[in-house]
């Protein structure tokens, strides 16, 4: 749909909200799977808000995407329990097996690595989510494997 006019209407059905920003973010990802660029503007407009406000929101919380994810999303906690039972060294580990620096898609666009702020999984950390599959106690094997 044109973006533009699915935006206004996604806006329009969150405007009486207070705070309306996030649910209306939280709409955009939906439809689109990030929040496209062109959005920040039309909602700074729509919201009274500045656009490095609207920017700021966006990257502070892990839920929105900058970018599209590709078809498979591996999301690894990094909330406490799970960095304590190996959960940092699996994010390096998973990060440096799909090659990758920092959370992101590989640069055949396969593979979105995210972090996630608990899975409820704490007992079994680390735990990790691959699409929809929750993993516990997940290893850079197993996370492969149901990333495949
Ligand atoms: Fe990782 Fe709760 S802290 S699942």
């Amino acid at each position: 749909a044109d973006l533009s006019a699915r935006l206004h209407e996604i806006i329009g059905a969150h405007l009486g909200l207070e705070g309306p920003l996030l649910p209306i973010l939280h709409a955009i990802q939906a439809e689109w799977g990030h929040i496209p660029d062109p959005a920040i503007p039309v909602l700074a407009n729509a919201l009274n808000l500045g656009r490095a406000e609207v920017h700021g929101v966006v990257s502070f919380y892990h839920d929105f995407r900058t970018t599209p994810a590709g078809p498979t999303v591996v999301k690894l906690c990094a909330a406490e329990a799970c960095q304590a039972q190996g959960g940092r060294d699996l994010i390096a580990a998973t990060l440096r097996a799909f090659g990758l620096s920092t959370y992101g898609t590989t640069p055949d666009g396969k593979v979105t690595v995210e972090p996630v702020y608990c899975l409820g999984l704490c007992a079994c950390g680390p735990a990790a989510l691959v699409n929809d599959r929750l993993l516990g106690r997940a290893t850079p094997a197993t996370l492969r494997e149901a990333a495949r």
